[in-house]
């Protein structure tokens, strides 16, 4: 979609569709009562027969009749005025951009970031709403859509000079947005497309278009590097692994580099651990950390950021099989420590572990990984928040800060000494699974015992990766979690 940003009146622009946003306190506002003025009392009267109110994420699609430029006005609820944040702001353009999807309005104008106190600071959040929401994943469709891609946005200012500047921001969202929808696009695509190879392919591209050095490691070179635990979770798929690493060179060459690691088992059946059937489809998603990684370095490398990141992605097809690995397996990983495997679903952690260690060679300022880790987690959070746990309290801090920003939110769990009670075992190092009490922690645990000294956090994006639903900027499927979380997070650095 094409993002415009002009100096106008509004209610002179010819155009399918002109976005308000309208609070429950009121229609008020001299820009609302001018469009109720043309409209012949239109809104007002909406609102006194409460048909709409100003109710978070309510849309109403008016038709103009001729009577103003624009032939529709769509209302959106903000809810309260002195509750307006950005993220209700983003939330308000997402759901308009849902609706005009559906409405079959490929274009429209916008004055959604004129509803926040200084509309400068809004029009990010309005161009990420509208950006993220007018997503939709039909690649596999042959059939025709009742809907429409949008096509054109222009958001409107008042004053002249502070186009240049809203232009940059614009570029700036554009080039993150583009990257998290990357990411929900490969998430999206069904296991018999996103193959450890196919995540290859697409890191490769992608790293070629923006000019940074991607290594990809095959099942040799796996082996070369004694990553046992990949090894293991590949062993079972006539798909081989794959290791995927990115460098970018944006900072001094003395600056440490942030590490990224990213799950990336493009389809987990449990293995020979093998899960339930029902709702087992939705395991294609569990590379949503790999995507998450690899869509990062694109949005860094497209916005030069003055940082060095690695982003580290395992790869591996998780299926049973008569060369798969089992229960009571001791598998030795890159870092030297023995697993015993007492469940062959708990691979995340398994192909993580040697990524992790890799990692720690680096000498990382902070290594974070992102993993659709534990059902453990949507369990405690639900879809509304990530998991993090960790070594460092400032790391975890400004992942926090930047969850708060981004409106993709984490809430910490601790990762106490005690938690590893869980993992002992008999015969090896440690246990790959503990028992049926808190799961999320005991993997963290587990991934804790391959970071060496370095700072970490880890997010577990399991309630997150996947929205079933769809709501305001997240229509259903892939959200594409973690881009543009960790592009905050990274901006911080520089
Ligand atoms: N990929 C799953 C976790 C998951 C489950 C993500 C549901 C999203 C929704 C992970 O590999 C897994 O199977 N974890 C096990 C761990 C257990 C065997 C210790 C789990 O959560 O049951
Ligand atoms: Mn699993
Ligand atoms: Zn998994």
């Amino acid at each position: 979609m094409h993002v415009k940003i002009v100096a106008a009146d509004p209610l002179t622009i010819p155009t399918p569709a002109l976005v308000v946003g309208c609070f429950e306190d009121g229609p008020e506002g001299q820009l609302l009562s001018r469009l109720d003025t043309a409209l012949a009392g239109v809104i007002s009267t909406l609102y006194r027969q409460k048909e709409f109110t100003g109710k978070r994420l309510k849309v109403k699609l008016l038709h103009t009749l001729g009577r103003l430029p624009a032939q529709r006005i769509v209302l959106v609820g903000l809810g309260k005025r002195r509750e307006l944040d950005g993220e209700r702001i983003r939330q308000a353009a997402g759901a308009v951009a849902q609706a005009l999807r559906g409405a079959g309005v490929a274009s429209s104008v916008t004055v959604l970031h004129c509803a926040a106190e200084s509309a400068g600071m809004a029009i990010q959040e309005v161009v990420e709403g509208s950006l993220l929401g007018g997503y939709a994943f039909l690649q596999y469709r042959t059939e025709p859509k009742e809907q429409v891609d949008p096509e054109e946005l222009t958001l409107v200012l008042a004053k002249k000079s502070e186009v240049k500047q809203a232009e940059r921001v614009c570029r700036e969202v554009e080039a993150v947005c583009a990257a998290a929808c990357h990411a929900r696009d490969m998430v999206g695509h069904p296991g018999n497309v996103a193959t450890p190879t196919f995540l290859a392919e697409q890191a490769s591209t992608m790293a070629a278009r923006y000019g940074i050095r991607c290594t990809v490691l095959d099942r040799e070179g796996i082996e070369r590097e004694g990553m046992g635990g990949l090894l293991a979770v590949g062993a079972g798929s006539v798909q081989s692994p794959r290791f995927i690493v990115l460098e970018y060179r944006g900072g001094p060459e003395s600056m440490r580099p942030v590490a990224l690691v990213g799950k990336g088992v493009t389809f987990d059946s449990g293995g020979i651990s093998l899960k339930p059937r029902e709702g087992m489809e939705r395991m294609k998603d569990d590379m949503a950390g790999a995507a998450a990684v690899i869509a990062t370095l694109q949005a860094v490398a497209a916005l030069a950021l003055p940082v060095n990141v690695v982003g580290l992605v395992p790869a591996a097809e998780n299926m049973p099989d008569g060369r798969a690995y089992k229960p009571g397996d001791i598998v030795k990983t890159m870092a030297g420590k023995t697993i015993e495997i007492n469940n062959t679903d708990a691979e995340g952690r398994m192909i993580l572990c040697d990524a992790l260690h890799y990692a720690s060679t680096f000498k990382p300022a902070a290594i974070i990984d992102l993993a659709t880790l534990t059902g453990a987690c949507l369990v405690a959070l639900g879809t509304q928040a990530t998991g993090l746990m960790g070594t460092d309290d400032g790391l975890k801090r400004a992942l926090k800060k930047a969850g708060e920003r981004t409106g993709e939110r984490l809430w910490e769990l601790p990762l106490w000494e005690e938690y590893g009670e869980a993992m002992k075992s008999d015969v090896a190092d440690m246990k790959n699974a503990g028992g049926p009490h808190a799961g999320t922690i005991t993997a963290a645990w587990f991934l804790k015992q391959f970071v060496g000294k370095a700072k970490w956090a880890h997010l577990d994006i399991a309630g997150t990766a996947w929205e079933e639903k769809g709501k305001h900027y997240l229509p259903k499927g892939a959200t594409g979690v973690g881009v543009r979380l960790l592009v905050d997070y990274l901006r911080g650095l520089g």
